[in-house]
């Protein structure tokens, strides 16, 4: 059976581990010819050897937009197009907003947010130039609702989550579709050097929950894979949501809805 992307070219940027890698791997076995592109080059590169000859890597700091349009560029000329653009690289930095430093805010701003605008805004005009194409940016359920201790994290999602929708409108004449998916918590390492330090700022051992891993059992069931992930961005991705534009997709085990 033909795979959903079959004949596709796609790129994933911070896809050298976590969620980015995941969507590359189901990407790459949905028939895409996938670029992981990374800050970390080399282990982008394993990555790619390791997904085979379908995928190859590229060094890119996505707050570079030197990097971000030699990137695009590169993929055009290489692959001779681009079909999907996935605006995945993410940082967090865990800490109350009152008392941090600017440096801290920017950090986050400069990869979470002005790394999907320079993403998102090269990848719509080398798609818009070959008749179209999909974004996929991975914000995250912190983008709906104020989140103690990732202020910065949960400005920049929130302002990724508009800019996709904008450009998404903007761009909806040229063929070029543009979707966010928010996950809720998935156990990455972005995650997992974090969860002591949320416990102790929610108070979870007083209230008599254990640690962060079963708060996040009450809150959202589980947590999710970053598989799961990748089978919506797989859907986004595909012509099976070619009427699927400006959406805001939960992915979160009911975490957003659920009020108790
Ligand atoms: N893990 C979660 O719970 C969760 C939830 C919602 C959204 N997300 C989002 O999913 C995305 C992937 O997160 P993850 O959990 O896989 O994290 P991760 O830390 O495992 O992976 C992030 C990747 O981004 C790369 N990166 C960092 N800065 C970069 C830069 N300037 N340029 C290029 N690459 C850079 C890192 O090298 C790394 O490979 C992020 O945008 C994150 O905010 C994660």
């Amino acid at each position: 059976m033909a795979g959903r992307l079959e004949g596709k070219v796609a790129v994933v940027t911070g896809a050298a581990q976590g969620i980015g890698l995941a969507i590359a791997t189901r990407y790459a076995a949905e028939g895409a010819t996938v670029v992981l592109s990374d800050l970390d080059a080399d282990r982008a590169q394993a990555a790619a050897a390791a997904i085979g000859p379908g995928a190859t890597a590229v060094g890119c700091d996505v707050t570079d937009e030197g990097q971000v349009a030699s990137l695009i560029a590169g993929v055009v000329e290489g692959h001779g197009g681009l079909d999907v653009a996935v605006a995945n690289a993410g940082v967090a930095v865990v800490a109350p907003a009152v008392g941090q430093s600017l440096a801290d805010w920017r950090k986050v701003i400069a990869v979470n947010l002005d790394g999907v605008f320079l993403t998102l805004t090269h990848a719509a005009g080398a798609m818009a130039a070959s008749g179209g194409g999909s974004l996929v940016t991975i914000a995250s359920v912190t983008a709906q609702a104020g989140s103690p201790l990732i202020a910065s994290y949960a400005a920049a999602k929130a302002g990724a989550v508009n800019l996709t929708k904008t450009i998404a409108v903007e761009m909806r004449d040229h063929g070029v579709r543009a979707n966010a998916i928010c996950p809720g918590f998935i156990d990455t390492e972005l995650v997992k050097p974090h969860k002591q330090t949320f416990a102790d700022a929610l108070g979870l051992q007083a209230m008599g929950i254990p640690d962060f891993d079963a708060f996040i059992a009450m809150k959202q069931g589980r947590y999710g894979t970053e598989e799961e992930v990748a089978a919506l961005a797989t859907f986004l991705a595909s012509d099976r949501s070619g009427f699927c534009t400006a959406g805001e997709y939960n992915l979160d085990g009911g975490l957003r809805a659920s009020l108790l």
